[in-house]
């Protein structure tokens, strides 16, 4: 139990820094947001066509001391107004988390407050609590650059993964795709962009929906890349916005499809989505299909899709609540957690 899940208000002061967004954001009661900075690295990592770990590290250290400062300067907050500094511990980069993780216990020491490791993928579901009422239980479909996967959500702090990837997240399905067809990193808003040009002209692999519920990302990555190899062969041009439109119905459609498998096979009706791959429009409107079958769907804010820390503050206001111990001064960064 810690000492302030039964205090009446909680202010969280969150950090997240476990890929190439350095983020800061205060958090009043997990669901309203008082700031939330992200400073991201993206233009630094394109050149490379993707996040260079070492890199990122660096770049961590220069900005979060400002970030922090912004942060609170925004949210208008000074360290008395601060109940507890939440940090994501994994998954993510070891050496970017483990910038995010050591200036949050310098926090938490330097002001004698508690400190919470918090899970990334914790925190891309708990972007659904901010300013909304979703409480569990539902299903969250999780779709990020490291995750795929469909989740029960039974307590804020109690998951259970239903189906999950067998291979590629679908995140890194739509950077790879994007990156044979020339586009820059990240792909996946580039190739939603693209599609828009394009029509669905190429019928990609399909998962079944047998027994067994899960994800699959490597038949359609190595039907984009054949179909690439043959049409240079060829000396053929690159339809890039017919792959595009085509890859992206494949992509999205398997991720609506299993959830909404789930949604009847469990029948739970309340529907979240979370992760960046959830800013996509498509995607949005798969989802928003499903309302007509009498299910209830739920979104982050777009700003609250990618990564950010002001969902960070949300999970840890959730955990908190939950009586959670406090995380020591040892908290560790992790590349991998569990999802549940
Ligand atoms: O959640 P996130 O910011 O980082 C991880 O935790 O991985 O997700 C990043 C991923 C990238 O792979 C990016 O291409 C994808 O989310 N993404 C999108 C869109 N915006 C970001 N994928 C499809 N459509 C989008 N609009
Ligand atoms: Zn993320």
């Amino acid at each position: 139990m810690n000492s302030l899940c039964e205090k009446q208000n909680i202010t969280v002061l969150a950090i997240e820094s476990s890929c190439d967004e350095t983020a800061c954001a205060v958090v009043k009661n997990g669901r309203e947001v008082l700031s939330n900075v992200v400073a991201t690295q993206i233009e630094i990592h394109r050149r490379f066509g993707g996040v260079v770990p070492e890199i990122a590290s660096r770049n961590h250290t220069l900005a979060i001391e400002n970030v922090v400062k912004e942060a609170m300067q925004k949210a208008g907050v000074t360290k008395e107004d601060i109940d507890a500094v939440a940090v994501t511990y994994g998954a993510g980069l070891l050496g970017a988390l483990l910038v995010g993780v050591n200036f949050a216990k310098a926090l938490a020491f330097a002001w004698g407050k508690p400190l919470f490791g918090v899970s990334h993928i914790k925190g891309h579901i708990a972007a659904n609590y901010i300013g909304s009422d979703l409480k569990p239980p539902y299903l969250c479909l999780l779709a990020s650059g490291g995750h795929t996967a469909v989740v029960k959500v039974e307590d804020f702090d109690k998951l259970t993964a239903i189906a999950t990837s067998r291979d590629d997240a679908a995140g890194e399905a739509f950077d790879k795709v994007a990156r044979v067809l020339g586009l820059p990193y990240p792909g996946g808003p580039e190739i939603q962009k693209l599609a828009e040009q394009g029509r669905v002209a190429f019928e990609m692999p399909k998962v079944k929906l047998g027994e067994e519920l899960y994800f699959s990302y490597s038949g359609i990555k190595t039907f984009v890349i054949n179909l690439a190899h043959k049409l240079e062969q060829q000396g053929a041009p690159l339809p890039k916005a017919d792959i595009a439109a085509s890859f992206q119905e494949a992509a999205v459609g398997q991720l609506a499809d299993v959830t909404a498998e789930i949604s009847r096979r469990l029948g739970i009706k309340k529907i979240a989505i979370a992760g960046g791959v959830s800013a996509n429009a498509l995607l949005r409107s798969r989802f928003d299909e499903m309302r007509k079958n009498g299910c209830e769907i739920f979104y982050p804010k777009l700003c609250y899709c990618t990564d950010n820390a002001a969902m960070i503050g949300a999970a840890a206001y959730f955990l908190i609540r939950s009586g959670a111990e406090e995380s020591p001064l040892s908290l560790d960064a992790k590349a991998t957690v569990p999802l549940e």
